[in-house]
């Protein structure tokens, strides 16, 4: 599937079929207005008619703003799924568009069908968008604005790939032999972690989470460093390829489609990936600690006490809090090898966070509040919904330990996301607080119901939002 731009007058520029987004407003005045209301059409959002005879779709949209020209793009993608059309056109209304427009198409395009004896055969190869009247300047803005939304939809669509692959294809080695495949394509350094490395630094943890697992835990460290950076960027993935619970075990639904316990890793993959095809100014490390949440005659247990990389003291209550076990060791790990300006981590790390911010939004947590609106200021255009959770000292009280230093869950069943987090903040050092921002994506990485541009699956929560805001780092 392919996305152009090009300056032509809609009616010069040859394709299949013709796409025109219609509101309430342009439908009523509409030449095919009678004949699209007899089919029904109210030119309610995301709606769809085609038109056989004279080649034309027709998408209902609300507004003219870029969350409903991305939604109404996706369902037109989905409906062209179902046609025979090789090529579609569509008019450019303003260059605010562009990027809506070709996120759109890109991510509502996307099927999983790896695990299908018969794959889907897609007709459908390209749009064209006709952005007539621009020129010099202004088209080889546009033209970029197109290239840069291509990378960043198929970055998605990367991540979106790999949460939905299964635990039997994604072990944390497996996941290591991606990641070094993506730095050969990419021009990325990668390095790799196994349980030795792992024992060598200090990442008990961690091992102790992998432990009962046939799959042993891997750190994988992926960097793109472009000459004379403007910022210095470490982004941290929880990668559980499995989260059974461990010995804590969770119910049996609430296993099911726990394979996207990994969606953190693999959105800093995608991140990485992006970033290094939009040759951006900015130096990015992504940090991933990949395990398997299993059970053994050898698992972790509740009771034990764990001793973190750098030297705390964790005794565990539950096993299935292990996401923050393994973020525990490759945040100190990132904190030690890389001297970052900005330090985000990516964990699917509580159902607490869905409880509180609904499934569809990021939590962000974190000290620093001009950071958060830095996120909140791109959140619109990256497409992706965002809340903060605020941090309290009477919520950090109830990660008390009796007998070790702290306790991996709180003491009361009530404010889990900003708990975890707040267990998290006990391995970021003093001097990097104000550069940890914390992004539970729990809810919005994985859905078992269609929504927005997203399929049913994985989403890629946080590829968007964390491109966009790179975008927009200054010197
Ligand atoms: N991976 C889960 C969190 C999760 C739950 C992600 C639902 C996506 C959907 C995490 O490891 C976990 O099990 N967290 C526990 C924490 C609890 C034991 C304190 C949870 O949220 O129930
Ligand atoms: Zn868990
Ligand atoms: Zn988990």
């Amino acid at each position: 599937m392919n996305v152009e731009i090009n300056n032509l007058a809609l009616d010069a520029c040859s394709a299949d079929l013709t796409i025109t987004l219609l509101d309430k407003a342009s439908f009523n005045k509409h030449s095919a207005f009678e004949t699209l209301t007899r089919s029904g059409f109210k030119a309610e959002q995301d709606k769809i008619v085609v038109l056989h005879e004279s080649a034309q779709l027709f998408c209902g949209i609300e507004t003219f703003d870029t969350d409903a020209v991305r939604s109404a793009l996706a369902a037109t993608a989905r409906a062209l799924g179902s046609c025979n059309y090789t090529s579609a056109k569509i008019a450019c209304p303003n260059a605010e568009l562009l990027q809506p427009l070709t996120e759109g198409m890109i991510l509502g395009s996307y099927i999983f069908d790896k695990y299908k004896s018969k794959p889907e055969t897609q007709l459908f190869e390209k749009l064209s968008i006709c952005a007539s009247g621009l020129k010099g300047n202004s088209f080889e803005a546009a033209k970029k604005t197109v290239h840069d939304a291509l990378v960043i939809a198929e970055a998605t669509n990367f991540t979106r790939d790999l949460v939905n692959a299964t635990p039997q294809d994604i072990t944390p080695n497996t996941l290591s032999i991606i990641a070094s495949d993506l730095a050969d394509a990419n021009n990325l350094k990668c390095t790799v972690l196994d349980h030795n490395g792992l024992e060598s630094e200090g990442m008990n943890a961690m091992i102790a989470v992998g432990r009962a697992s046939v799959h042993k835990p891997h750190l994988i460290h992926l960097s793109y460093q472009p000459k004379n950076p403007t910022h210095v960027i470490s982004l941290v993935g929880k990668g559980l390829t499995y989260d059974s619970g461990g010995l804590s075990i969770k119910p049996a639904t609430a296993m099911v489609t726990m394979k996207m316990d990994k969606a953190g890793a693999c959105a800093v993959m995608g991140v990485l990936k992006a970033v290094s095809e939009l040759k951006l100014p900015v130096e990015v490390h992504g940090f991933i600690g990949a395990a398997e949440n299993m059970i053994n005659a050898n698992a972790y247990k509740p009771d034990d006490v764990l001793v973190a990389k750098n030297g705390k003291t964790i005794e565990v209550r539950n096993t299935d809090a292990e996401g923050r076990l393994v973020l525990a060791d490759v945040l100190c790990y990132a904190q030690e090898k890389v001297e970052a300006d900005y330090l985000l981590d990516f964990a699917t790390l509580t159902g607490a966070c869905m409880v509180a911010l609904g499934e569809y939004t990021i939590g962000m947590m974190g000290h620093n509040e001009s950071l958060k609106n830095s996120f909140f200021d791109v959140s619109d255009r990256s497409g992706e919904l965002l809340g903060t959770l605020p941090f309290n000292r009477h919520l950090k009280k109830l990660l008390k330990s009796e007998i070790a230093d702290i306790s991996n869950i709180g003491s009361k069943p009530y404010g889990g996301a900003i708990t975890a987090a707040l267990f998290l903040d006990t391995f970021i050092e003093e001097k990097m607080k104000e550069k940890w921002m914390h992004f539970d994506i729990a809810g919005a990485a994985y859905t078992e119901s269609a929504w927005g541009c997203n399929p049913h699956g994985g989403t890629g929560a946080g590829v968007r939002l964390t491109l966009e805001w790179l975008k927009q780092l200054k010197k």
